[in-house]
């Protein structure tokens, strides 16, 4: 676990820096399959556009499972489940990492946020948009799947990333996401975008990704961008082991230079 002094209860940031990106973007990491790596991405995306000198806020969306926590071996006394229980203001719950981003995390183990009706996602979602105005970047780290919460999460995201890796259930799971997706939020303002993970190369990324925009253009007449291919590396695990951020660990790896690329990207508003 990472050392409480390391964490602070925090407000929204006020550094006073500023991005080239726009104020306040709303990013959804999601999957169709679990386990494909969205929140070990998220958490270095969101480290990424610190690391540029951008206002960045990492929220767990993850509702009930709490995979920030883990990840950054946090132990959050207020959390978010708690503040949505109460109608709290979501600032309660932020934390200030010492990389430099805050966190939002799921629940410590209440398993109050599991359990949040339609009228607590509503004020999450609204909350989360009046936080993200301190924020150059708030990265939303969804559960895989597309059961109504998840879709509705991602259609109020600005943009959505969808995580894909080369197994051929993460594909068909990935095409379905887009599908509602697209369904769900079909204005060109709210594009999705794919992410290959845990490529075995770059080419290899490139296969992975022609794949699943073929069918794209195919069944939906319309072909998602791609944000960026991250290739395998054993040094993710020792990192999430270790409960540190990668890029901090493994500054020089491939798949940090990776995520490097996809946070330049966002940056450049790509
Ligand atoms: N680029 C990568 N190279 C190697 N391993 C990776 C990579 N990205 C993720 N992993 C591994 O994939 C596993 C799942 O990662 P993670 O928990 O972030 O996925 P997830 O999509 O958030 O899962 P869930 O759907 O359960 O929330 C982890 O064990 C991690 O080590
Ligand atoms: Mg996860």
């Amino acid at each position: 676990m990472t050392s409480p002094t390391l964490l602070a209860p925090h407000g929204p940031a006020v550094s006073g820096r500023s991005a080239p990106g726009r104020l306040g973007q709303m990013i959804a990491v999601a999957s169709g399959k679990g386990g494909v790596g969205k929140t070990w991405f998220s958490v270095t995306l969101a480290h990424a556009l610190t690391r540029a000198g951008a206002r960045v806020l990492l929220v767990d969306w993850d509702l009930g499972l709490a995979n920030l926590d883990v990840q950054l071996g946090l132990a959050p006394q207020t959390d978010l489940a708690t503040v949505l229980r109460d109608r709290r203001p979501l600032a309660d719950a932020v934390l200030h990492h010492q990389v430099g981003f805050d966190i939002l995390a799921g629940s410590s183990g209440t398993g109050a946020i599991s359990a949040l009706d339609a009228g607590g996602l509503a004020y999450m979602l609204t909350a989360t948009r009046g936080l993200a105005e301190q924020y150059d970047y708030v990265i939303c780290d969804l559960a895989a799947g597309i059961d109504p919460t998840v879709r509705r999460m991602a259609a109020f995201a600005d943009l959505l990333l969808v995580v894909v890796t080369d197994e051929p259930t993460s594909l068909t799971d990935a095409y379905a996401v887009l599908k509602l997706h697209r369904q769900d939020a079909p204005s060109p303002t709210r594009p999705a975008r794919i992410v290959v993970n845990r490529a075995s190369s770059p080419s290899s990324g490139s296969r992975t990704y022609t794949t699943l925009a073929r069918a794209c253009q195919t069944f939906l007449g319309q072909t998602p961008a791609l944000a960026g291919i991250i290739r395998r590396d054993d040094r993710v695990a020792d990192a999430i082991r270790r409960q540190t951020p990668f890029l901090g660990r493994h500054p020089t790896s491939a798949a940090a230079a990776d995520v490097e690329a996809v946070a330049r990207a966002v940056l450049q508003g790509g």
